[in-house]
């Protein structure tokens, strides 16, 4: 993932480029560049490592000049480095490239046998070597770029100077999203919605097979062939503020504390105690037969929400669940009908495994319900409908309160399908909803463990190995918190099922090697208890989630993170906070990205 910007109007580009980079460092950070063009000239920056580096550069030697593309960059073709970093450069023709092409060498096989030569590993060189060479050919900007899309395989966002035509910004977007941001006399470009919201509210979101033509006072967007497509702008009323970091030292911090706020937008209008129902308006479910199963799939944290709805689904509605790795599933053959509900879940609704695997179930029928954070996101628009998380913008790249609100919407269809098969009852129903409305102030409530995960962070701060045991659906959360710390402090953390610990790792328990537990409660507790006997016995400590109140457990564990006493069908939710905390202090505290 990279994040693109672009500029035309009557200012300076510079300052637009540089501030709208900054909100899409979430996007990628490895490197960053811009591109400006005065006087049919076009000058290009760029500086490895995070964009502060750039800024250095630019210190030195400000561009200037009121026409200008920018790019932020997390590597994917070439190793992070000055050479790589975009915008890159064919004679006239510069470009910034978001996502993949995938037919790279062969393209540059046939441009270098043109005598085209070029300067880095990336395969985005190909592109603007291939617009100059039907530039070359006489072609206008315009008609170069669309031959070149025509070239093309794979996913693509850019956006493109060219200085025989110095004035215009070409744009085109293929499975990696695109933003045109409408100003008066200026007109902007951007990756996402947050990214512009400083300068103007109102957006045209690009479809795939769309580009635009941009200049200062007019656009126009077309298909990858040169038809003229009408398109109505968005007014977007999401609050700047609420996509700034609001005093907390880091995003990631300020999103965990959200999520008592979050979490009860995503409830808001949705669950009514009274009359014992969930309203999804855009969950259609035709008949009670329907489906006859449920498929999700997802990556990384987004998957972690799907194991926990397994759960869930399972246990209240009664309809057999499968759960599948995005990345994995198009690639086995999987078996897929009409009868199947196919859940992709995913916050930004961009990424690239879960649209594929939604496209090959949709191929195959499957009515498709994504879960998504990202209005109007690539996932969202392809699906047939669609339950938003409304956790508002998460800009930390840890996902933490994407993932619980995901569960609250994962809870929410879980009894929504119980209820329409009447696999519960109204009574039990009136209380499952009535604990999910104690969910936001139980949250809060265990964001209290601040200080304590702070202290345990500081105690393990040189450990170079942890375990994470839960069991039931606490097992996916033990994964989740593994993930979380390897992700932002890079110390080694493995998710184990608790049950599953004597048959391996066991091995692995001595005083160097911490194991963290959740041990709130539910039938398994004294199971667990039995664990982590055992891991006292090799001398290993124990950092335990527990319940507010315990004895037990906490007379075991070398250090407790006490949350309130929680309902089983909660406890997957609240368990996370401590797990995001603790994951936050160890990065913080060794200074980790
Ligand atoms: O936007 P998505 O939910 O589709 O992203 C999927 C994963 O890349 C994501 O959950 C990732 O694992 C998290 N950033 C980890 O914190």
């Amino acid at each position: 993932m990279c994040g693109i910007v672009g500029y035309v109007g009557g200012k300076n580009a510079q300052p637009f480029l540089i501030n709208s980079l900054k909100k899409l460092e979430y996007r990628g950070y490895d490197s960053s560049g811009i591109a400006i063009c005065a006087n049919k000239e076009i000058h290009v920056a760029r500086a490895k490592g995070k964009l502060q580096n750039l800024e250095k550069r630019l210190d030195e030697k400000t561009l200037e000049g009121h026409i200008g593309i920018g790019h932020t960059r997390w590597a994917t073709h070439g190793k992070p480095s000055d050479e790589n970093a975009h915008p890159h450069r064919s004679n006239h023709v510069v470009v910034v490239h978001n996502g993949i092409i995938e037919n790279h060498l062969e393209l540059r096989e046939k441009l270098q046998k043109e005598g085209f030569v070029f300067q880095s590993e990336t395969d985005t060189e190909t592109v603007p070597a291939q617009i100059e060479y039907f530039l070359n050919q006489n072609q206008s900007f315009e008609v170069a770029v669309q031959n070149t899309l025509k070239e093309l395989r794979g996913a693509f966002s850019f956006a493109i100077l060219c200085t025989r035509e110095p004035d215009k910004i070409i744009v085109a977007k293929n499975a990696s999203p695109l933003i045109l941001g409408l100003g008066e006399g200026e007109m902007y470009v951007a990756s996402d919605i947050p990214a512009l919201l400083e300068y103007t509210r109102e957006v045209v979101v690009l479809e795939d097979g769309e580009m635009a033509i941009i200049e200062k006072d007019r656009w126009s967007v077309k298909n990858f062939l040169g038809s003229e497509i009408q398109k109505t702008p968005k007014t977007i009323t999401w609050s700047r503020v609420a996509a700034e970091k609001d005093g907390f030292k880091h995003f990631m911090l300020k999103e965990i504390y959200e999520q008592p706020r979050a979490i009860t937008d995503t409830l808001r209008g949705r669950i009514i105690e009274t009359s014992s129902e969930v309203i999804l308006d855009d969950t259609i479910l035709p008949n009670t037969a329907f489906p006859s199963r449920v498929v999700l799939v997802a990556c990384g944290t987004s998957w972690h929400a799907a194991l926990v709805a397994k759960f869930w689904i399972e246990g209240l509605a009664k309809i057999p669940v499968e759960v599948d790795w995005a990345s994995e599933f198009r690639y086995r053959k999987p078996v897929i009908d009409n009868t199947v509900l196919f859940i992709p879940i995913s916050q930004s609704g961009e990424t690239a495994d879960t649209l594929a695997a939604l496209e090959e179930a949709q191929s195959k029928q499957a009515y498709v319900l994504s879960i998504c954070n990202s209005v109007d996101s690539s996932i969202a628009r392809k699906s047939n409908s669609v339950v938003y998380t409304h956790a508002g913008p998460e800009i930390g790249v840890a996902s933490t309160k994407a993932f619980t609100t995901q569960l609250v919407v994962l809870l929410m269809i879980a009894l929504r399908l119980a209820r329409k098969r009447k696999t519960i009852s109204e009574n039990e129903m009136k209380g499952h909803l009535h604990t999910l409305t104690m969910l936001p102030f139980l949250v809060e409530k265990a964001l209290s463990v601040d200080d304590v995960t702070k202290t345990i962070a500081k105690a393990f701060l040189h450990t170079r190995d942890f375990l994470y045991l839960g069991r039931g659906s606490s097992f996916p959360i033990a994964l989740e918190g593994a993930l979380k710390l390897k992700e932002i402090s890079y110390i080694h953390a493995e998710g184990y099922s608790a049950a599953e610990m004597k048959h391996g790792p066991i091995a692995l328990i001595d005083e160097d090697m911490p194991v963290v537990v959740l041990a709130t409660g539910g039938s398994m507790l004294p199971k667990i208890i039995g664990n982590l006997q055992e891991v006292k016995a090799r001398g290993g400590k124990i950092i335990a989630v527990i319940s507010e109140g315990d004895q037990e457990v906490s007379r075991l564990a070398d250090y407790s993170m006490s949350i309130p006493k929680i309902d089983d069908l909660i406890r997957p939710i609240v368990e996370t906070i401590p797990l995001q905390l603790l994951a936050y202090h160890f990065a913080d505290l060794k200074g980790t990205d």
